[in-house]
């Protein structure tokens, strides 16, 4: 999805051996649809060439002697400031220092100094070479000024060595990227406020009531509203999946954490989309040991859950413009999704047939009706990233 379509990335890859790792994270940006402009440092041929880079992204990649070619001795000049983002990675210790001291000794730290876009650094190094104080302190000096610096991480090293020092990975740092270059969308400003997964229900202290909600809609939601420019809240049940980068994220267990943290959140959003699926009932009374089985078969006596939506849709605050909820049908699809529309109050149900094969729960796709007192509008069978872009369209317009 060229999510990042129109932007202009500067990459900057240095000397270290992480650098073969930037050749995907270049991969990974030209996918999402920016235009990245690589620039690697004379170490950083030592390990990977231009046309690595080329191959990749389908652009030009620089190297120094391009400073004095015949493109002109403005190179530099244009490269930084038709940057929308300037991002290094690998920076090398060497590198840091350079840009922590405004020395432009090369095509790279050149065009770092010439425009005013944002400093993404990915720092890659052995520990002792991290630790050092003249490294911490470039990299304090560098955050100071505003420059966002994403990790290293520990793990092995290089040397041999394990340590903190690692480049933070290509899928990490492309996500950072993604959510950095992203804040001037149509929501830019706005909070919204995402519930997603199933709600757990304790039985005992090892077992619980559930139900088959992977948390897909609900991530791919999130994601779709920070793509738009949204800061985003995410209460989530457990799920197996890493929420967004740039979300905000609130796990939770049980309905009534859920609850809680919903309506919390919801004093400071501008819109709700409830697509959690939440456990109608919860057993009465959790047991406080596990439950032996030669006790015989327990009887678990449930009592009925709160109905957050229902919660938030009555003391809606101020500041919430939209609430959008989800039905699961397994019939009457439309009548259900009506039904629900007026009586928890909100302003856009979005119903899915759970019944249909490749629609609903665990599967990557749905297939979803957008039911509001507008009227009635049935989208087609879809990837759930795509069923989330056409409903924060929608929200866009009700937030307007
Ligand atoms: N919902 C909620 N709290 C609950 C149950 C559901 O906030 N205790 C929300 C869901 O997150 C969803 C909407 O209400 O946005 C509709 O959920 P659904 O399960 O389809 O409806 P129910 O109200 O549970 O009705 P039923 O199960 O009878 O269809």
């Amino acid at each position: 999805m060229a999510v990042l379509k129109g932007k202009r990335i500067l990459l900057g890859v240095t000397g270290s051996i992480a650098s073969y790792k930037a050749a995907d994270l270049a991969s990974k940006l030209a996918q999402l649809g920016a235009e990245v402009d690589t620039v690697l440092t004379a170490a950083a041929t030592q390990f990977v060439t231009p046309l690595t880079f080329q191959s990749v992204t389908g652009r030009r990649a620089y190297l120094d002697a391009d400073l004095w070619g015949n493109e002109g001795h403005v190179l530099h000049v244009r490269l930084g400031k038709e940057a929308d983002l300037v991002l290094v990675a690998p920076a090398t210790a060497n590198t840091l220092a350079k840009l922590a001291q405004g020395r432009a000794d090369n095509l790279l730290t050149l065009a770092a100094i010439t425009g005013s876009a944002p400093l993404v650094l990915a720092p890659a190094m052995d520990g002792d070479m991290y630790t050092n104080p003249a490294t911490q302190a470039n990299l304090a000096r560098l955050a100071e000024r505003g420059a966002h610096i994403l990790g290293p991480q520990s793990g092995h090293l290089a040397s041999g060595l394990s340590g903190v020092g690692r480049m933070v990975e290509p899928a990490e740092i492309a996500a950072q990227t993604r959510y950095l270059l992203t804040r001037d969308g149509p929501l830019g400003g706005k909070r919204v406020l995402v519930t997603a997964g199933g709600t757990q229900e304790a039985v005992d202290p090892v077992r619980a009531i559930s139900n088959r909600s992977s948390g897909k809609q609900g991530y791919a939601l999130a994601q779709a509203a920070l793509d738009a420019g949204a800061e985003v809240t995410l209460v989530s049940g457990p799920t197996a999946l890493a929420a967004p980068a740039g979300a905000m994220l609130r796990p939770v267990r049980s309905a009534e954490e859920m609850l809680a943290e919903v309506l919390e959140q919801a004093k400071n959003s501008d819109a709700l989309l409830m697509a959690a699926a939440v456990a109608d009932f919860r057993p009465k009374s959790s047991a406080s040991q596990k439950i032996k089985r030669a006790g015989g078969a327990p009887q678990i006596e449930l009592v009925a859950n709160p109905d957050i939506l229902a919660a938030v849709g009555k003391a809606r605050g101020k500041r919430l413009k939209a609430v959008v909820g989800f039905a699961a049908e397994s019939q009457d699809l439309l009548k259900n999704a009506q039904q629900k529309l007026k009586a928890k109050k909100v302003d856009l149900i979005v119903a899915n047939d759970i019944s249909a094969a490749d629609a609903g729960f665990e599967v990557d796709t749905n297939q979803v009706v957008l039911v509001s007192k507008q009227g009635v509008e049935e989208l087609p069978l879809m990837s759930k990233d795509e069923v989330a872009r056409a409903v924060i369209e929608r929200l866009s317009s009700m937030l307007l």
